[in-house]
């Protein structure tokens, strides 16, 4: 049998990233094997300085030999220090069980930034004096943020000679708050609003770009910046631009061309442009050739060096367009206007084509909603303005993209359109972190694949650069409540290690001195500190994730003296082991509020700091601080005590109630205790049996719950094995639920349990309440990691509908599961990855079966009675139920009624 070499190679979870500038870099692999129970024995890993030795086979910065180990993941570079801004190549190869060893994997490249004491060295620079205008006032926590004042769009230039042949050119870039960078008349890259957004009194972020095959010997580079959230407002000034090419020639030599000011500066046509605001462009101020050499630059500024942040690697998947929607329907309204209908609830922006005289303007206004009458509803962008002008120089054919903007919508308004638009005049241009997809889910009930949908599409919209709330209205800001929430469900879909392994660093950055987190990161505005504990939990929620998820120990070393600070300033804000002043938000959006009325701030505020100190003497445990571990474990139990003291009444936790009347369990209250264990033994049952009677008689299987009641109901059935509570109340498609969003026609997965389609806190893609799809994965498919990274996993499929077919791409290989019911059979396909195991319980659906796997029987009357020891299945259990180990292989399993 062949041994196949390995695939998806990725360095720091990132296919061939360019800014690796860490000295140990972690490299990870997927296997490949037709033999059942195959692993990895042994890997050998090389890394050269060129690809000529990569091909030929020879390491010269790193050839690992021989290691016996069945890791292919985070396994940590060990050779040759690496040099700044350079590529490197690598590949590696594995034995099998046998014994035999697989090919060189195809050979992959990563590249490097500044290392070790190396810095980018440039300066900032930016035009003296901009036009500005005034930014629209926007309103956080109730409170209007003070007026902005924001610049037209900074266009820079730059001409250079080269000296012959070149063998490399790469440029270094950060432009605050965003860039669009362009190379002898062309634009280089297809990021949109980048670099992604950070806490500029920090750092900045910076990309690269390779260049070579551009380099004419008459060069100039443009630039054109745009306020992004690089604003004064939030006390950071005016767009500027760090810059650095490095251009290495085959005669050798090297030429640097950096940001200083011999670079030239003027306004242009990108003039008011801002997040919120959206984009003005008059194209009739476009300067032709203005990006190449030769331009006649004699009425441009010289440029102005400014001081700036530290620029720091950027490595996450850029946003940029990932999908094109076409309209579904035009339809005209009065006074020339158009409503444009794209069919689903995005994040982008639309893409105009058009031609007419110049000077026309031609208008494009976005909103999530229509009215009952047709016309566009921009209600739920609130301050957003949320528009695009474009203004045509009258050439023939026109198309216009916005550069520094983006738009939650999926209809667009357009006005001022010289002639009958149609179906191409417009199209929807969906915008996100091009994070990859990793998991797939189909099931047979189509509510289910429908709210599965607009899970997807909220994640999506919510992925910009950063985990943000929404992206139509004036927020759009990484407010950890909202990551807390979804992290898992997102990774179950999408590809976030990176993703996420960043975040964290920009959390780490926000944290003060006192140990406090903010509401939301990067910290734009003073007042979201100190966190409502239910949202600083994100950090070390977070932590905790990518090593359950993805098997990141490393995780836990590198943020645990952050994570400590945090703990001890909950500590230091309790008042006898309990969170009473912290709570802000709690379980925020409930059916009917937006502040919780049911469920206690203090609860809850003291439920999350439980949460962290449990899982932080697990961290402490895990790294070696043995002393530490017991001390917050202690701390723990404490916590435990006084939660009980404070909230426990007879058989239920404290609710706030409406009215005497009121006596009902409230969910949330009842819930969290119960995923925790915290209610002491003899009384768990009773409280199970208010949160039962709270969610199926008084509430007739509805959920009463809001961001982090939503986000742990479904875990506290799962493990009282309440599969069939959960399945009745996610396929409601009576209020509040999201079948009932379907119903009233959502896309996307809306901020309230409410249809609301007025002004105010009611955006209509919001993805905390999409923490249900974790639910999917994990409680109908069954799947659930075991031990951290996949290595071992659950299988246990919920058979409450006739058919789900998912697959899931964990560090550790593909899982693929589907399964299949009829009245008499019960049918289901498993491939566990190479190195993994499954612990496969078959669902109790007869009090007789008998299970094959190809045809083997292996399964009868209560026994295991397999004697192939090759077929990779062995009994989990001695107690006569169905619950095997499933080795890695592709198995088809038919458990059939006896
Ligand atoms: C956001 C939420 C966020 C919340 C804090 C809202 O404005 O949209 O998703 O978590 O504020 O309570």
């Amino acid at each position: 049998m062949p041994v196949y070499p390995p695939f998806d190679l990725r360095v720091e979870y990132l296919k061939e990233p360019q800014l690796i500038e860490i000295p140990r870099p972690r490299f990870f692999w997927k296997l490949k094997s037709d033999i059942r129970s195959d692993q990895q024995t042994a890997y050998q890993i090389i890394v050269a300085s060129e690809r000529a030795f990569c091909e030929q086979e020879v390491g010269d910065y790193w050839d690992s030999g021989k290691v016996s180990s069945q890791e292919t993941t985070h396994i940590p570079y060990g050779g040759e220090e690496f040099l700044s801004c350079q590529n490197y190549f690598w590949r590696v190869r594995w034995w099998n069980t046998s014994g035999q060893v697989s090919p060189y994997s195809d050979i992959a490249v990563f590249g490097t930034g500044f290392m070790g004491s190396s810095k980018f060295r440039a300066n900032w620079i930016t035009m003296a004096d901009p036009e500005t205008y005034a930014g629209p006032v926007t309103v956080l926590l109730g409170q209007n943020e003070p007026p902005d004042v924001q610049c037209l769009g900074i266009y820079l230039r730059k001409e250079f000679k080269s000296r012959g042949r070149v063998t490399r050119a790469m440029i270094y870039i950060s432009g605050l708050g965003h860039y669009r960078l362009y190379l002898n008349g062309q634009r280089i890259g297809d990021r949109a609003l980048d670099p992604g957004w950070s806490d500029y009194n920090k750092v900045a972020l910076y990309s690269a770009y390779e260049v070579t095959d551009l380099i004419r010997e008459q060069n100039a580079v443009g630039v054109v910046l745009g306020n992004g959230r690089h604003l004064q407002k939030y006390g950071y000034g005016q767009p500027r631009l760090l810059f650095r090419m490095e251009i290495y020639y085959e005669k050798g030599g090297l030429d640097i061309i950096t940001s200083d000011e011999s670079w030239r500066v003027s306004g242009g046509p990108v003039r008011e442009n801002g997040i919120y605001y959206g984009e003005n462009y008059d194209a009739r101020l476009e300067q032709p050739g203005w990006a190449e050499p030769g331009f006649d630059d004699s009425g441009w500024k010289k440029a102005v060096a400014v001081s700036g942040p530290q620029p720091a690697a950027q490595n996450i998947p850029p946003i940029r367009i990932t999908e094109r929607l076409k309209p579904v329907s035009i339809r005209s309204a009065d006074g020339g206007r158009y409503v444009f209908d794209f069919g689903r609830n995005i994040s982008g922006w639309a893409r105009l084509k058009v031609s007419g005289p110049a000077g026309s303007q031609v208008q494009l206004r976005y909103g999530e909603l229509v009215q009952p009458d047709g016309r566009l509803n921009q209600a739920t962008c609130d301050r957003a303005r949320a528009t695009d002008i474009y203004i045509l120089k009258g050439e023939g054919q026109e198309i216009y993209e916005p550069n520094f903007t983006y738009h939650g919508f999926r209809y667009v308004e357009l006005e001022g359109f010289p002639g009958r638009p149609d179906g191409e005049t417009l199209e929807a241009c969906f915008i996100h972190s091009d994070v990859g997809r990793c998991g797939r889910f189909e099931s047979s009930s189509e509510l289910l694949n429908r709210i599965h949908d607009c899970c997807l599409t909220s994640f999506r919209s919510n992925l910009m650069s950063i985990p943000t709330d929404c992206p139509q209205r004036d927020e759009r800001q990484g407010w950890l409540g909202d990551v807390l929430a979804t992290a898992e469900a997102a990774s179950c879909n999408f590809d976030l290690a990176a993703f996420y392994t960043h975040f964290l660093n920009l959390i780490r950055q926000a944290q003060k001195e006192d140990g406090s987190l903010p509401d939301f990161v990067p910290p734009y505005n003073p007042a979201v500190y100190p966190a409502d504990p239910a949202w600083g939990s994100a950090y070390i929620s977070l932590c905790w994730h990518l090593f359950r998820f993805y098997g990141d120990r490393d995780i836990l070393r590198k943020h645990f003296q952050s994570l400590k600070n945090y703990i001890e300033f909950l500590k230091q804000k309790a008042t006898g082991n309990l969170q009473l002043t912290l709570g802000k938000y709690g379980d925020w959006c409930q059916p009917g509020s937006l502040v919780p009325k049911k469920t206690p701030l203090e609860l809850v505020a003291t439920w999350f700091y439980y949460h962290d100190v449990r899982i932080f003497a697990e961290i402490c445990r895990l790294v070696g601080r043995k002393e530490e571990s017991k001390e917050y474990a202690e701390l723990a139990e404490k916590i435990k005590t006084a939660f009980n003291r404070a909230f426990l009444e007879e058989n239920q936790y404290k609710a706030l109630r409406q009215g005497p009347v009121d006596r009902f369990p409230d969910q949330t209250a009842n819930l969290l205790p119960l995923l925790l264990d915290l209610v002491p033994e003899d009384r768990t049952e009773e409280v199970l049996k208010s949160l039962l009677d709270a969610l199926t008689i008084r509430h007739d299987y509805h959920l009463d719950t809001g961001v982090i009641g939503t986000r742990f109901l479904f875990e506290v059935l799962n493990k009282f094995g309440l599969q069939d509570v959960a399945l009745k109340i996610v396929l409601q498609d009576s209020y509040p639920g999201w079948g009932y969003m379907v119903k009233e026609g959502a896309t996307s997965l809306w901020e309230r349990w409410e249809k609301l389609t007025g002004q105010g806190m009611n955006s209509h893609n919001h993805a905390m309440f999409g923490s249900v799809d974790a639910w999917f994965y994990r409680g109908l498919a069954g799947l659930e990691p075991l031990e951290p990274g996949w290595r071992v996993f659950q299988v246990k499929p919920y058979p409450g509908l006739d058919e789900i077919r998912c697959s899931l791409v964990t560090v550790q290989g593909e899982i693929m599961l589907s399964w299949k019911k009829t009245a008499a059979e019960f049918s289901l396909s498993l491939a566990v990855p190479v190195g993994a195991r499954a612990r496969l319980t078959f669902p109790p659906l007869w009090p007789s079966c008998a299970i094959r796997e190809s045809g083997t029987l292996f399964w009868e009357k209560g026994n295991f009675v397999a004697e192939d020891p090759g077929l990779g299945i062995t009994l989990a259990e001695l107690d006569h139920r169905p619950v095997f180990w499933v080795e890695s292989g592709s198995y088809e399993f038919l458990m059939e009624k006896a």
